[in-house]
């Protein structure tokens, strides 16, 4: 069994997404969006609060109702994601895939598509080693490739030659939920090192944030709000570190030689790819934009 890494904990936001697509599963757009493994990757409270969270009564009490209301809304936004992300991947099959600050992604044993293909999961060490306890005795449609990266201090090269990444083909690569916790040195390196390391026909899928007053306020009402009732927040040891304008986006990307197709906020996509919402405005600074070298 992989043990967790020194340092810095497993990330808890890579739990909560997850948490969130369980919360999802069978509940929200079922014919658009369906993630049935999502709730076989959670210790027995984390998968508690889903079970609660399903619940379409609240439960009593404040902590365990933030807890709730923050996976129900969280549902929403997770399942507007993987649904524009599985297809955009589906999109143009490629012979790998790279999933960047990979947490708990289970496309690797969800997506069918994914069969023969080389996938790749890069994640802080930690994180990763968390994953991989978590997916123990799980059938993978294609076992991924572990690379242990810190995205903001270590190359993302040598760590993908050592699991056999080939630089010579096309590579669809997912950069979701990760880039704001990234500053903009490290998302700025990180989509150079990318380019490098993407051959003709590569393409760039990655979910940002841009700058919102209804994320940040949220955000701090809802840490000092756990702070007050003794609650857990995930987002404790994981601050947002960077929010990108859609120009500020397009133009780092095409900096480093990409060439944007679409760049759409998940409210609107919610709308094309129908997944019918309640939290509109909640949505609206979640991005994602999907780029081809
Ligand atoms: C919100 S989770 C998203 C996980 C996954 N992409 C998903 O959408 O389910 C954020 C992920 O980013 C990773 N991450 C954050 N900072 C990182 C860094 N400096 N290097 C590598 N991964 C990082 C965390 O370990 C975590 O797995």
């Amino acid at each position: 069994m992989a043990e967790a890494a020194p340092g810095r904990p497993a990330s808890r936001t890579a739990v909560l997404v997850a948490q969130a697509r369980a919360v999802a599963d069978g509940r929200i757009a079922p014919d658009r969006f369906a993630d049935p493994v999502a709730v076989r990757l959670l210790d027995d409270t984390e998968r508690a609060d889903v079970e609660r969270a399903r619940d379409d009564s609240p439960p009593p009490g404040w902590r365990q109702r933030m807890a709730y209301e923050l996976l129900r809304a969280t549902a929403e936004q997770m399942a507007v994601r993987t649904v524009t992300v599985d297809d955009a991947i589906r999109a143009a099959a490629t012979p790998q895939v790279v999933i960047l600050g990979a947490g708990l992604d289970d496309r690797a044993w969800r997506l069918e598509e994914l069969a023969g293909v080389t996938v790749v999961e890069v994640d802080h060490p930690a994180s990763q080693a968390d994953k991989r306890r978590r997916v123990e005795g799980l059938e993978p449609v294609s076992a991924p490739r572990y690379a242990a990266v810190d995205l903001a201090t270590s190359p993302l090269g040598p760590a993908l030659a050592t699991v056999g990444f080939d630089e010579t083909l096309p590579t669809t690569w997912v950069w979701e939920g990760v880039v704001m916790y990234l500053a903009p040195p490290a998302v700025e390196s990180t989509v150079g090192q990318v380019a490098a390391l993407s051959a003709p026909g590569s393409r760039l899928i990655v979910n940002y944030a841009s700058p919102s007053w209804v994320t940040l306020l949220g955000r701090l009402v809802f840490v000092r709000l756990a702070r007050l009732t003794g609650g857990e927040t995930p987002f404790a040891d994981e601050p947002n570190r960077s929010a990108w304008k859609p120009e500020g986006m397009g133009r780092l990307l095409t900096r480093h030689g990409f060439r944007v197709d679409t760049d759409d906020d998940l409210a609107a996509t919610a709308q094309s790819v129908g997944v019918e919402i309640q939290h509109r405005a909640r949505l609206r600074p979640f991005r994602i934009v999907v780029a081809r070298r």
